[in-house]
């Protein structure tokens, strides 16, 4: 797979996520004002769960091979490092964690989800910045 196929699969992905994210948005909103159940959302948010590991696990691997590619002779071609493993793990937990525990103190709940939402879609976007762009994601 060249790195033009790589990035247009992740950024293909990414485009999915933030939809898929501004709907979850939308109906946590929907269920704080009891127009959306319980269990519809509890769905959605398992739904998004499993859509983000898939994704960051398919990044691990494709930018594994990319960096693996690279043979680390470039500095700016290390596109995936433990850090970034490392957060993909914590985020990856606390939407697992998250979805769970929405009845407890419903307004927390929408509190913490919607700031787990933003974090999200910030790693994507920073991601985007600093690797999954031509400049540093290319062929050798
Ligand atoms: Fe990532
Ligand atoms: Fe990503």
């Amino acid at each position: 797979m060249n790195a033009r196929d790589v990035r247009d699969e992740l950024l293909g992905q990414h485009a999915a996520l933030r939809t898929q994210i501004a709907r979850t948005r939308g109906d946590i909103e929907a269920w704080s004002r009891g127009e959306l159940e319980s269990l519809q959302m509890r769905k959605e948010v398992d739904d998004l769960s499993s859509a983000m590991r898939k994704h960051n696990l398919r990044e691990e691997e494709l930018l594994g091979d990319m960096f693996r590619l690279g043979d680390g002779r470039d500095p700016g071609r290390v596109i995936m490092d433990d850090r970034h493993r490392d957060e993909h793990a914590e985020l990856n937990t606390a939407l697992a964690l998250k979805g769970a525990a929405m009845d407890v103190e419903p307004a927390a709940w929408e509190f913490v989800m919607k700031q787990l939402l933003e974090q999200l879609l910030e790693h994507m976007t920073n991601e985007e910045k600093f690797f999954i762009n031509a400049d540093v994601l290319r062929d050798p």
